[in-house]
Formats: C-alpha cells, sequence, structure tokens
C-alpha cells in the first residue's frame, strides 16, 4: 500500500512536471480549413490535425504534400543555409564540414529542379555542370585555404548570376550575400 501511494506520488510528480514544461496550451477555438483553400471543404472528416490521414483518398494526400513541400523557395532556404555553413567550414579550415554541406547543396539543387523543371537547365548550365559546383568540391578536398575561400566567392558570384537569369536578381540584396561577401583576414 505504501509503495502503492509512493508509486502514485511519482506518477503524479512526473506529470505534474511534463505539463509544468508545455509552454503551448490549449485555446478552445474551433478548427476549421482556411478560407484560401477551398478545396478542402469537400475533405469528408471535419478539419483536425490529421491534415493528412483524415483526406478523402491519396490523391489528396499527395496533392496536400505537394503544396507543402513548395517549389524553389524551400530549398533554397535549406541551400543559403548550408552555403553559409560552407563559409564557416572554409574560416575554420574544416574542410570535411565544407564537404558535408557541398554535397548535400547539389543534391537539394536537384530536387529543386525536379519540383520546378523550368529551373533545371540554369541550375546545370550555371551552377552544377559548368565547373562551379567541381571546383568547390576540389578546393576544399585540396584542403588548401586560399584555394577554397577564393572558389567560394566564385560560388557566390554563381548564386547571383541564376538569381538574375532566373529574374529574381532582388533577392541577391538577401543578408546571407552580405554576411559571406568576404572573409575577414
Ligand atoms: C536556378 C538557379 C539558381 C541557383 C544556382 C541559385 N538560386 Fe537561389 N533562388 C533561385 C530562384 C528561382 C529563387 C526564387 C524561388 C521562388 O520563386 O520561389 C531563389 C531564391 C533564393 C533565396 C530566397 C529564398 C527564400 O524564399 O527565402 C535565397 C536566400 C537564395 N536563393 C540563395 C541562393 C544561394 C546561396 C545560392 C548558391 C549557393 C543560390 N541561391 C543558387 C534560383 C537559383
Amino acid at each position: 500500500m505504501k509503495s502503492q501511494l509512493a508509486g502514485a506520488a511519482v506518477l503524479w510528480l512526473a506529470a505534474s512536471v511534463a505539463l509544468a514544461q508545455s509552454v503551448v496550451q490549449p485555446t478552445g477555438i474551433a478548427p476549421r480549413f482556411p478560407t484560401a483553400y477551398k478545396e478542402l471543404a469537400q475533405q469528408a472528416q471535419p478539419p483536425s490535425n490529421n491534415w493528412l490521414l483524415d483526406a478523402n483518398d491519396d490523391t489528396e494526400r499527395f496533392r496536400r504534400l505537394q503544396l507543402v513541400a513548395g517549389g524553389t523557395d524551400i530549398p533554397m532556404w535549406e541551400i543559403a543555409q548550408r552555403y553559409e555553413e560552407l563559409y564557416v567550414a572554409i574560416q575554420n579550415n574544416n574542410w570535411e564540414m565544407g564537404v558535408y554541406h557541398w554535397e548535400k547543396v547539389r543534391d537539394r539543387m536537384n530536387t529543386a529542379g525536379m519540383k520546378r523543371p523550368a529551373r533545371t537547365q540554369n541550375i546545370e548550365r550555371l551552377f552544377l555542370d559548368n565547373g562551379v559546383w567541381t571546383s568547390m568540391h576540389d578546393a576544399l578536398t585540396s584542403r588548401d585555404a586560399d584555394r577554397m575561400r577564393k572558389q567560394f566567392l566564385a560560388v557566390r558570384q554563381a548564386c547571383m548570376a541564376c538569381h538574375v537569369a532566373e529574374r529574381v536578381a532582388f533577392l541577391n540584396d538577401s543578408s546571407v550575400f552580405a554576411r559571406t561577401a568576404a572573409f575577414p583576414r
């Protein structure tokens, strides 16, 4: 009896710690679909957090996934983040971290082309197949700090040239390009 009580006390303590740790409280506001997405009104199930499982069929599930996966913008977010980590890697002479991010940048460029095939030509012509990608990879594996730095700045130019070619030159004002414009001496 005593140990059961102790057990219950431990459980109660664990539950209240878990509760205390959650900062997200339920609001009680009724769920509904965004008015911008009229198609969702066709769902037989009421709106819930099971936004995929509660869809009427797999076609609708894939349509929702495709919508959420975005086009070029979400991959570019990831590419820009990894590009900046490459910049950090080069400053630290951490060529392995640089290669790690650089290979994922290539993969993400290719999935971006899969999602937006009208961008594939520029992805390959201005970045993946014209020597820019390979020269950066070679510079990293050479472990030559000066070569890495020089090549990184050529990569930066290639990113920006593609934005011009894709008619989004205004994006060259993105803060990531200002942060990576030069290497501290
Ligand atoms: C196909 C050529 C192409 C290349 C190469 C390219 N970009 Fe982009 N980038 C785009 C396009 C197109 C967009 C706009 C996407 C859209 O309209 O949804 C974009 C968007 C961006 C954005 C804004 C993302 C957002 O919505 O927040 C950033 C930042 C960016 N690119 C950084 C880079 C960096 C860094 C590189 C080089 C490592 C690079 N890009 C290489 C075409 C390219």
